[in-house]
């Protein structure tokens, strides 16, 4: 498996998103499609970016009972999208079942990935709304191991998190890990963030980076930078 660059294209609108895609003429980064403009333009938008020539992470971060996972992951096959994702919290039985229901005839499936803790959630909200008590990096780890116990290829983790993860899971499960900025970069709303080099020097299988690339004044040059400091 490859190291990649994730381009999140968190835009309102089909035409926002087509027109960041055309900057890009030749080129077909791998491009992370959340919920936002999934639920403004619909699976025509991931069917449009697949025949364009890209590969996509579905970011739906689904999370309900066994049997309707299931049934959902079987429609996103059917859209073809390469990486989609799922909460590790809606157990072994629900992750075994999504992987089925994305498992193509072939015995093939888009790499399934798992959210461990959000990282919005900390010590305390855990602690307080979730009642788990344990400290978070062991939850974050056991969520992983419980992800890797049901088949799954990998979680969605900080990069700081990345090599415990492959310490953990093995080196082969999947890191894929937003909260990347350039060294000279703004932070923006992110507090733990690391370089593409940094990830890289880390062991990080995928980055997802957003704004650095999207808000670029040169958004094409920003993701050849990243490519550059990251996969390269
Ligand atoms: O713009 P920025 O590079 O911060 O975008 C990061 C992307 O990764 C966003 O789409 C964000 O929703 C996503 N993400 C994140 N932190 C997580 C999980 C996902 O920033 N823990």
């Amino acid at each position: 498996m490859g190291r990649d660059v994730i381009v999140a294209c968190d835009f309102d609108s089909k035409e926002k998103t087509l027109a960041f895609l055309d900057k890009f003429e030749g080129k077909k980064p791998f491009v992370k499609i959340g919920m936002e403009l999934y639920y403004s333009a619909g699976p025509e938008i991931v069917r449009e970016i697949k025949a364009r020539g890209h590969k996509i992470f579905l970011d739906l971060k689904l999370h309900d009972i066994p049997n309707t996972v299931k049934k959902s992951m079987a429609v996103l096959k059917n859209l073809d999208v390469d990486m989609t994702n799922l909460h590790a919290a809606g157990t072994k039985n629900m992750m075994k079942a999504a992987l089925e229901g994305l498992t193509r005839e072939d015995g093939t499936h888009p790499l399934l990935i798992a959210v461990t803790q959000l990282t919005s959630t900390d010590q305390e909200s855990m602690e307080n709304d979730l009642l788990i008590k344990e400290p978070i990096d062991q939850v974050v780890m056991h969520y992983a191991k419980c992800a890797e116990e049901s088949g799954l290829d990998g979680v969605v983790c900080s990069p700081l998190e990345a090599k415990k993860v492959h310490d953990t899971c093995g080196k082969n499960f999947v890191t894929v890990t937003p909260g990347v900025r350039f060294a000279d970069g703004d932070k923006g709303d992110q507090k733990r963030v690391m370089t593409p080099a940094q990830a890289k020097e880390i062991g990080s299988d995928y980055i997802v980076v957003g704004r650095p690339i999207t808000a670029a004044e040169d958004p094409v040059a920003a993701y050849e930078r990243c490519v550059r400091e990251f996969v390269d």
